[in-house]
């Protein structure tokens, strides 16, 4: 089914302006030995202009490969099988690899996942930063890519800046390292930042001073963000709207608030239960019983009921579809309206 969540009542902000991503129905493949994997499955969503959207899942979930999707970086013989990916009137699924090229980095940006590592040791900090300058030829000559190096630094937070420009990454703590992978990632001034886990490998006061640059920085550049993260905590410091994977599908798509307040999928009500609450009693959390499938054989029916304790017999045999359950609020579980507040605080007790 193509469900469309472009500008579907929902859109927190700017209900008028076309989203500056549009996601429709994607579907990426992995052809292996056990079988041709769905990694991302029929995922439709979009980021409107100036908006910070989360994608949250556990681990295989399929939030890296819908990244990697949006932005045709999936390693052969993977592939995109079908879907769009709507961006400033084209759909880049269609664009050869060259015309791929002068859009990543340029108008848009990702961090992948495991940037820090990924930063080359041999480099100078201000050379990488000014790398992606001098390919899209956004200055002129090396000079005025240091100088712009510069400036960037002191926009995301290293001090010192015109003296650090010249360190090499081993200098530089885990934190002010993602700072400088921020500074990349702004290099050639994207309207939009697709950011993978960037303050997972963070210790938590600094990954609350990355998020808080990264909220900074969409408001100020008025920049669009779509973060991945698995963490729900990071959702509510920083997204306005959110879908939830689940064994590559969205199984839910709401504002933030909405879905702390009213989660309306037994998944997504499992994940916040695992979320330390500041203005609850301290208590144990729990994650949810059980791993996500294999996906050489994934079950029939809905792919979480093995795992749900509101399961029926119509939810091992039917295939539940993304469904709005309430205005922008999209859910793809045929019980939403049945979900009781403490589903799994019961099975705690
Ligand atoms: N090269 C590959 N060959 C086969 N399967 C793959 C390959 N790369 C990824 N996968 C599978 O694709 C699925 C989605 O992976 P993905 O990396 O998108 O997960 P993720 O949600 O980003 O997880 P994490 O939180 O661990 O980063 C996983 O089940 C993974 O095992
Ligand atoms: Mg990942």
């Amino acid at each position: 089914m193509a469900t469309v969540l472009g500008t579907a009542a929902g859109t927190v902000g700017t209900s008028a302006a076309p989203p500056i991503l549009d996601v429709r129905s994607l579907t990426t493949t992995i052809p292996t030995a056990r079988g041709t994997l769905t990694v991302v499955d029929d995922v439709s969503f979009a980021v409107a202009q100036g908006e910070c959207f989360g994608l949250v899942g556990e681990s295989g979930s399929g939030k890296s490969m819908t990244l990697r999707s949006i932005l045709g970086l999936i390693p052969p013989p993977g592939r995109v099988a079908s879907g769009e990916v709507r961006h400033a009137g084209r759909d880049l699924v269609r664009l050869s690899q060259r015309e791929l090229n002068r859009i990543r980095g340029r108008e848009i940006a990702m961090i992948v996942q495991d940037a820090v590592s990924a930063l080359n040791p041999v480099y100078r900090i201000g050379r990488q930063i000014g790398e992606p300058m001098l390919e899209h030829r956004i200055v002129k000559g090396a000079r005025s890519a240091r100088a712009r190096a510069v400036a960037l630094m002191a926009k995301v937070g290293i001090p010192a800046p015109e003296k650090r420009v010249d360190d090499f990454p081993h200098q530089f703590s885990g934190g002010m390292c993602q700072r400088v992978v921020i500074a990349t990632a702004l290099a050639c001034d994207p309207g939009l930042l697709l950011a993978d886990e960037p303050t997972t490998a963070l210790d938590v006061t600094i990954q609350d001073q990355i998020l808080k640059l990264l909220v900074a920085l969409q408001r100020d550049l008025g920049l669009s963000l779509l973060l991945v993260t698995h963490d729900m905590g990071v959702v509510a410091q920083t997204c306005q709207r959110v879908a939830v994977m689940y064994a590559g599908q969205i199984v839910e798509l709401v504002r933030t608030d909405a879905l702390f307040r009213q989660p309306r999928h037994p998944y997504t009500a499992g994940l916040l239960n695992c979320v330390p609450r500041l203005d609850g009693p301290a208590v144990r959390l729990k994650p949810i019983p059980g791993a996500p499938p294999d996906l050489a054989a994934p079950p029939s029916g809905c792919r979480f009921h093995p795992r749900c304790p509101l399961a029926t017999e119509a939810c091992r045999s039917q295939r539940p579809e993304l469904v709005e359950v309430a205005p922008g609020h999209f859910s793809r579980c045929i019980r939403h309206h049945e979900m009781p507040p403490d589903l799994w605080k019961r099975l705690d007790a």
